[in-house]
């Protein structure tokens, strides 16, 4: 790959810009300063150094944030913090997204990547990946509704759900559930209980596919997937 290209890919300026850079001479490659952008390198085997620091390049970031209430989960808005604008500088040159939405006000498990094939491959409706939430419903939820569930309820629009495993952890005036659905359905786990006569007050993703919250991660913090979780997912075929 041109040394130029590489540098633009990984987000250090503009092609015009890189050349600069390069003709500063901050560039070492293999302990060689290299002015010339044309000159190629193999990101995996050569050490590439710019101004003293390494470069490492790869194509792929995978992250898991516990997405915080009040910020939206797409890469741009004219008015709200975005997910996208809480990663580090560092991670957004990769120009990474996020996989599916929460609504704005919703908490937990999100992933964000650059990986088209495998964000496709989570969120296509033939998959069936599930989602586990955990929520506060105002009200009391029953075993009627965890049968209506698991025949699938039918939403505002007409749309009949496929089946959900509803649990409910704790009923009252207020009661705590959990939900496995296997859909993504624009507000789908509120629209559920609106159909059932109930409102969702509280909203909190819990696991996709094989993967759960790290509940070690604060409410907007993220970390990178290890290499075992990367495959657990790009391997995951729901039964
Ligand atoms: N269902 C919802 O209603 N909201 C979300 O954010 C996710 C699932």
């Amino acid at each position: 790959m041109r040394v130029d290209k590489l540098l633009a890919n990984m987000g250090y300026g503009s092609r015009k810009e890189v050349k600069k850079l390069l003709k500063d001479g901050g560039l070492q490659v293999n302990g060689e300063v290299i002015k010339d952008g044309k000159n190629h390198v193999h990101p995996e085997k050569d050490t590439v150094m710019l101004n003293g620091e390494r470069v490492e390049y790869r194509e792929y970031i995978y992250l898991l944030m516990n997405k915080p209430p009040g910020v939206i989960s797409a890469t741009e808005d004219q008015q709200d913090e975005t997910v996208i604008d809480l990663l580090q500088l560092e991670d957004q040159i990769f120009s990474p997204f996020p996989v599916g939405r929460l609504d704005k006000d919703t908490e937990g498990f999100l992933l964000i990547t650059n990986d088209g094939q495998l964000s496709h491959q989570l969120l296509s409706p033939k998959r069936h990946v599930p989602k586990t939430y955990f929520a506060v419903i105002e009200g009391e939820v029953t075993q009627e509704d965890v049968e209506a569930f698991k025949r699938g309820v039918t939403l505002d629009d007409g749309y009949h759900t496929k089946p959900g495993e509803l649990t409910i952890l704790k009923a009252g005036l207020t009661s705590d559930i959990e939900l496995k659905i296997t859909e993504g359905k624009f507000h789908q786990v509120k629209r559920m209980f609106e159909s059932v006569g109930k409102r969702v007050v509280y909203l909190k993703r819990l696991s996709m596919g094989p993967l759960q919250l790290d509940e070690d991660l604060e409410l907007g913090e993220y970390r990178e997937l290890t290499e075992e979780e990367v495959t657990l997912l790009k391997e995951y075929r729901p039964s």
